[in-house]
């Protein structure tokens, strides 16, 4: 599917049981990567296995709470052993299509304690269990997902939309933090996606694109990809700390 090669770059793609995290892990190992792929939902995350080893790529699954550190440590052991090493950490698992939207006065205390344990904390743990396989690797990447939400300031949603803002200020962190052991940490802020948890989330998904991109569609699955393939390459060798905003053109609008 790709012309690019990621010649065995060993990567852990955290909510990978469906949506973008499956289309990342199908990319990915399309382009000769060894991909762990790793949910809550591991029942997900193994069809996501099946679909990869059965078109011939290397892929296997596991369940991973990010927001808890135990099984983010066990994750990485596993990983580890599974993968012999560690190159690329897509941190990809969410809380979003779930998630109810309402003004921000009227939001629920234990909803935005939920959204930040899973999106904000989440992030931190599965970082903080891999950092030592990524520094070992000596040419590590961490792709962390967050969203063009935080420029447009989507109405509705303070929690997640806070959420995904900590996450490209977490990044900046790590990019500082790991920049000397040769790791290099980048965002994608992916612009609405055509995918189960978005269609399930806005009414309004399949016309969203078409009526505020610059290029007149929504964005797709493997449009996201794009920009994960280039952080886990060593195209991005010198590129760290930045955000990847890929929403067909919304945010000039
Ligand atoms: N689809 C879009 O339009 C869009 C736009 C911007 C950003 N995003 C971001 O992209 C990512 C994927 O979105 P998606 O549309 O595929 O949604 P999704 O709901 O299908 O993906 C999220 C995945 O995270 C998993 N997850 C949730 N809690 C977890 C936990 N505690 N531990 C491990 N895994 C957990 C879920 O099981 C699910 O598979 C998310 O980070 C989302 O915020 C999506």
């Amino acid at each position: 599917m790709s012309e690019l090669n990621l010649n065995a770059k060993r990567v852990i793609v955290t909510g990978a049981a469906g949506g973008l995290g499956r289309a990342f892990c199908e990319r990915l190992a399309a382009a000769g990567a060894h991909v762990f792929a790793a949910d809550i939902n591991d029942v997900g995350a193994a069809q996501t296995a099946k679909n990869i080893t059965t078109a011939g790529g290397f892929c296997v699954s596991g369940k991973v709470d990010v927001s808890n550190h135990e099984s983010c440590a066990a994750l990485i052991g596993l990983a580890e052993e599974k993968l012999g090493g560690l190159e690329v950490l897509v941190n990809n698992a969410a809380l979003y299509g779930t998630l109810s939207r309402a003004p921000f006065e009227d939001l629920k205390e234990d909803e935005w304690d939920r959204v930040f344990s899973v999106n904000v904390k989440g992030v931190w743990q599965m970082t903080r269990a891999a950092s030592g396989s990524l520094k070992s690797s000596g040419n590590g990447s961490i792709i962390n997902i967050a969203s063009a939400t935080v420029f447009s300031g989507s109405p509705q949603w303070m929690h997640y939309v806070a959420s995904k803002g900590a996450i490209i200020a977490m990044t900046r962190v790590m990019a500082r933090e790991l920049g000397g052991d040769s790791v290099r940490a980048n965002v994608i802020a992916p612009g609405i996606t055509l995918t189960e948890a978005s269609l399930n989330l806005m009414a309004d998904a399949k016309t969203y694109g078409a009526n505020r991109a610059a290029l007149l569609r929504n964005g797709e699955v493997d449009d996201i990809s794009g920009g994960v393939l280039y952080f886990a390459s060593d195209l991005s060798k010198y590129t760290t700390g930045q955000t990847l905003v890929i929403d067909g053109g919304k945010q000039f609008i």
